[in-house]
């Protein structure tokens, strides 16, 4: 099966979140099940555009309204990603250091689905599925039915997961004007509560309709930032398909960023030497248990919880705990985290940004994971923590309810029900008198690592829901 993914974000290409391990990841286990598979991203001023080698096989020209933006289309020639990447090169709007957050994302984000859409049609064979992600990629389907240049990929099934359902890339009917010709009679599919919705337009418009969890797919039907109504009427085409994790990217016995590596044979020593190092970094104590949080710091993620959670958790806990915390986002939550460190010196750290590596070493050296998320579409953080025997602790939502059960039911971590500080510090309080229970606690993690959560399993799902819309055809 010919299979493309259109993606904003991609590993190692481009990472803001989860969404860049999944496209980073999948593409390369559908490959090795015997498919061939296509990624496609815009081209960012990144490292990996820098260091890699790229040959153009494809150039033109897009128009957004009244300006012409040249556009070219680079392929990656050494092949190391375990799949064909391709870059769209949009100069003017996408040689920036960032993926997201510019006053002109939609032109952006449009002219990038435009420009791959160009390239696809003037290639020689259709591709038997197109899987779009998230709402950057969402008018993709849309085009792909009703503009009429694009008239060759009609009949080709395209699909739309759905990473975040927060974020839909709306804006105002004054921009319509961007999108390549197209029967007007067809203007009210862009539509939804008064603007051009781009998620909810994917969502009326592909062929079929999943999210990264069975979970998330319920909930979204209860609550999804006003397009419940949607998602109810899209059932029938909709799957919630549990993440996989990129289980040769994230092995603690092979993790190339690990200096002190280890499996589920040695575990107890390789978590203990890897802590010593990260304790060392950070002027903690490795003989206390270690509490962390990698990701992004926002209110989607229980991010604002953690301050005064943190405070809480290590007043009445002082000197029994360490917390560690990664990440970056919200300056306001930023701030309130730093402002803890003179008061719990030696007890509690931050680092207030992004760092792929010391995120390995957390998973390896941490002994819990903290993850009191209000939204959780599927979640791969409490996968790695698992593979890497750190024992998550969760609220319980979307993924994190599909992926992590409490202990006390013979599970794998531990849960909480809601998003709050109460919740996370009496979690915290029960981790501590885990930890004290060394047989019980051992248990549990190797319970843990033991888990298969890979992407082999996962893909033939995905390979599924693409055979039931090409039959379709
Ligand atoms: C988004 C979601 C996260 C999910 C990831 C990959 O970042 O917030 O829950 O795991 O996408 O699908």
């Amino acid at each position: 099966m010919e299979i493309f993914h259109i993606s904003a974000e991609c590993y190692p290409v481009a990472k803001v979140g989860g969404l860049a391990d999944v496209v980073g990841a999948l593409p390369k286990y559908q490959n090795n099940a015997g498919h061939h598979t296509r990624v496609v991203v815009p081209c960012y001023d990144t490292k990996f555009r820098k260091e890699n080698e790229f040959e153009c096989v494809h150039w033109g020209s897009i128009k957004l309204g009244k300006f012409d933006f040249p556009f070219s289309v680079l392929k990656e020639t050494t092949d190391k990603l375990g799949f064909e990447l391709y870059l769209i090169e949009i100069a003017e709007l996408f040689d920036r250091k960032d993926v997201y957050g510019y006053e002109d994302d939609i032109e952006r984000f449009l002219s990038f689905q435009i420009a791959a859409l160009d390239w696809i049609i003037g290639r020689a064979t259709v591709p038997d599925v197109i899987n779009c992600h998230d709402h950057h990629t969402g008018l993709i389907p849309f085009m792909m039915l009703y503009c009429s240049k694009y008239q060759k990929l009609q009949k080709t099934p395209s699909m739309i997961t759905i990473h975040n359902g927060l974020y839909q890339g709306q804006f105002g009917f004054d921009k319509l004007s961007y999108f390549p010709e197209f029967d007007l009679a067809h203007v009210n599919v862009l539509e939804w509560d008064h603007c051009i919705n781009s998620l909810a337009v994917g969502i009326k418009c592909a062929w079929a309709v999943t999210t990264v969890s069975p979970s998330y797919l319920n909930e979204i039907n209860a609550s999804a930032n006003g397009l419940e109504s949607l998602f109810n009427l899209v059932r029938y085409k909709s799957k919630g398909i549990l993440n996989g994790i990129d289980t040769e990217v994230w092995d603690p016995a092979k993790d190339k960023m690990l200096e002190k590596k280890y499996s589920i044979k040695n575990f107890e020593k390789g978590k203990q030497q890897n802590k010593e190092i990260l304790c060392t970094l950070f002027n903690l104590d490795p003989s206390k248990p270690l509490f962390s949080f990698i990701g992004r710091l926002l209110d989607e993620k229980g991010g604002d919880l953690l301050p005064h959670a943190s405070a809480l958790a290590l007043s009445e806990n002082f000197k029994e705990i360490n917390i560690l915390i990664l990440g970056s986002g919200n300056s306001d939550i930023e701030d309130r985290l730093n402002s803890l460190l003179p008061d719990y010196k030696g007890n509690y750290n931050t680092f207030i940004g992004y760092n792929e590596e010391l995120a390995h070493l957390i998973y390896a050296g941490a002994d819990f994971l903290m993850m009191p998320s209000r939204v959780e579409p599927c979640g791969l953080n409490q996968m790695y923590s698992l593979r890497y025997g750190t024992i998550p602790i969760v609220r319980r939502t979307g993924g994190l309810k599909d992926t992590v059960i409490d202990f006390g039911d013979d599970g794998n971590g531990i849960c909480h029900d809601q998003s709050s500080v109460g919740d996370i510090c009496y979690s915290i309080g029960r981790a501590v008198k885990l930890y004290k229970d060394k047989t019980h606690l051992n248990k549990i993690i190797k319970k843990g690592m033991e888990t298969d959560h890979s992407w082999e399993r996962v893909c033939q799902e995905y390979i599924d829901m693409y055979n039931l819309i090409i039959d379709k055809k």
